[in-house]
C-alpha cells in the first residue's frame, strides 16, 4: 500500500473512530437463504465462478525455481502447475492424454513427468516427448497428445489460472485499484512457509462471509482479537469485482499526533483483499495469509479451503520458526474454534425454515457487494 493510500485510509479510520462509525452501505441487503442451500445455485456458481473466472492460486514462491511444479486439487479441476526451464509459469489439467491418469502428485523439482500408468513422458511445457511402444500409437501423433494447457499468468507475484480449457484470461484492469496495493507489497519476494487444508460443513460463501466484517469482533472473538482490533470499524473499498477491507488495531492511536507524511499505518491495521470469487489475501503486520476457498465434495453444504502463510524471509532459525508457527496456529485457532463452528451451525439453521432471507446491515457493506457481484456474474453468464 502506497504512502498516499496509507494516509487516505488512516484519515478515514480516524474519522470512523472519532464518530463511532464504520464504512456503511447505502441500503440494507436481503440475502436469500437459498443462495446457500440450492443445488441449482451451486451448479451456476460452478459453471460461472469456478470455471470461467480467473482464480488466484497463490504467490509466485509456490514455484520457487525453474523446473519446479505443484499439483492443486482444491477445485474439481485437478491442476498441474509448472515453472519451465525458462522460468515461465504454466497451468495444465493433471490428466494424461493416453487414458486419463493423473500425471503428477504433490510438488518438487524435475524436468519431466512420467505418467505412473504406462509411462508416457511429458516436459514442463506439457509436450509429450516419449511413450513406450511408440509403434502402437504412431498413427496418433504425439503433437496431438500434449497436456491440456490452461490460460495462466503470473502478475506482480500472484499466480492466476483460468480453470476451464479454451477460456481466455485477461488480467488487464482486472484488479483495478487493488492491483496498486498488491504491487507495492512486492508479493513476488515472499516465501511460502506452510499451507494447511481444512474441510468444513458449510457453504463456501459462508466461509468467505467470515472475513467481511468487524461487527462480530468483540462478540464472537471477545477472548481473542477483540482486545487488539476496533469493533465494528473499518474501511471498505470496492475495485471492480474485488474489494479491500481495512480493520484497525487500537495501536493506530500512536499515529494520531504525528505528521501525516510520517505515517506508516501498516503495523496498525490488517488489510484484507477479497480477490473475487474465492480468495482472501490478508496483509498482517509482516506476512501474508492467503485463503483459497472452494465448494467441497458436497458442494452446497461443504467447503474445502487452504490457508497458506507467506513470510518476508526464507525460513529460518528456530526462533523465527516459532514466530511463524505461532502466527499460523493463532489464525487457525480463531477460525477453527470461533468462526467456523458458527458457520457450520448457520448452515444447519438454513434448512429449518426459520427465514427466507438473512439480513446484511448498513455496517456490512462488503457482504452486500460480494453477494450482489455473484448474482450479477451468474445472470450475465446466462444471458
Ligand atoms: S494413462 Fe498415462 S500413460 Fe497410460
Ligand atoms: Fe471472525
Amino acid at each position: 500500500m502506497h504512502q498516499s493510500e496509507q494516509i487516505k485510509v488512516g484519515e478515514q479510520i480516524f474519522k470512523y473512530i472519532d464518530n463511532s462509525t464504520t464504512a456503511l452501505a447505502e441500503q440494507i441487503y436481503k440475502q436469500p437463504v437459498k443462495e446457500y442451500t440450492s443445488q441449482r445455485v451451486s451448479q451456476n456458481e460452478r459453471s460461472t465462478l469456478f470455471q470461467k473466472t480467473p482464480l488466484c492460486i497463490g504467490l509466485s514462491d509456490l514455484l520457487p525455481k525453474n523446473n519446479t511444479y505443484f499439483t492443486h486439487d482444491l477445485s474439481e479441476q485437478p491442476l498441474l502447475l509448472t515453472r519451465d526451464e525458462n522460468g515461465k509459469f504454466h497451468a495444465f489439467l493433471n490428466v494424461c492424454r493416453h487414458r486419463g491418469a493423473r500425471v503428477a502428485e504433490s510438488c518438487g523439482k524435475r524436468q519431466y513427468f512420467n505418467c505412473p500408468y504406462h509411462s508416457w513422458k511429458y516436459d514442463l511445457k506439457g509436450s509429450l516427448i516419449n511413450r513406450p511402444e511408440e509403434i502402437s500409437f504412431q498413427l496418433s501423433p504425439k503433437s496431438e497428445h500434449q497436456l491440456v494447457e490452461l490460460e495462466a499468468t503470473e502478475l506482480d507475484g500472484l499466480l492466476w489460472v483460468m480453470p476451464r480449457p479454451g477460456v481466455s484470461l485477461t488480467l488487464t484492469d482486472h484488479l483495478s485499484t487493488i492491483g496498486d496495493d498488491l504491487k507495492h507489497f512486492e508479493l513476488g519476494s515472499f516465501y511460502h512457509y506452510e499451507s494447511r487444508s481444512l474441510t468444513k460443513r458449510m457453504n463456501w460463501k459462508l466461509v468467505m462471509d467470515t472475513f467481511m466484517e468487524s461487527y462480530h469482533f468483540c462478540v464472537l472473538h471477545k477472548e481473542s482479537i477483540c482486545n487488539i482490533f476496533y469493533h465494528n470499524l473499518g474501511t471498505f473499498d470496492p475495485a471492480g469485482d474485488h474489494f479491500r477491507l481495512v480493520f484497525a488495531r487500537h495501536s493506530i492511536e500512536e499515529l494520531r499526533n504525528l505528521p501525516k507524511a510520517e505515517w506508516n499505518i501498516l503495523p496498525h491495521i490488517v488489510s484484507i483483499y477479497i480477490l473475487f470469487p474465492n480468495v482472501v489475501l490478508v496483509w498482517q503486520l509482516d506476512h501474508i495469509e492467503l485463503w483459497q476457498i472452494f465448494p467441497g465434495q458436497d458442494p452446497v453444504n461443504e467447503s474445502i479451503m487452504q490457508v497458506s502463510l507467506y513470510t518476508p524471509d526464507e525460513c529460518c532459525d528456530e526462533k523465527s520458526k516459532q514466530h511463524w508457527d505461532k502466527n499460523l496456529e493463532l489464525v487457525l485457532h480463531v477460525t477453527e474454534n470461533e468462526d467456523f463452528p458458527v458457520g457450520e451451525g448457520t448452515q444447519r439453521g438454513f434448512y429449518t425454515g426459520a427465514q427466507n432471507n438473512i439480513t446484511f446491515g448498513l455496517n456490512e457493506p462488503a457482504l452486500a457487494k460480494f453477494h450482489s457481484t455473484i448474482t450479477d456474474k451468474i445472470n450475465e453468464d446466462r444471458e
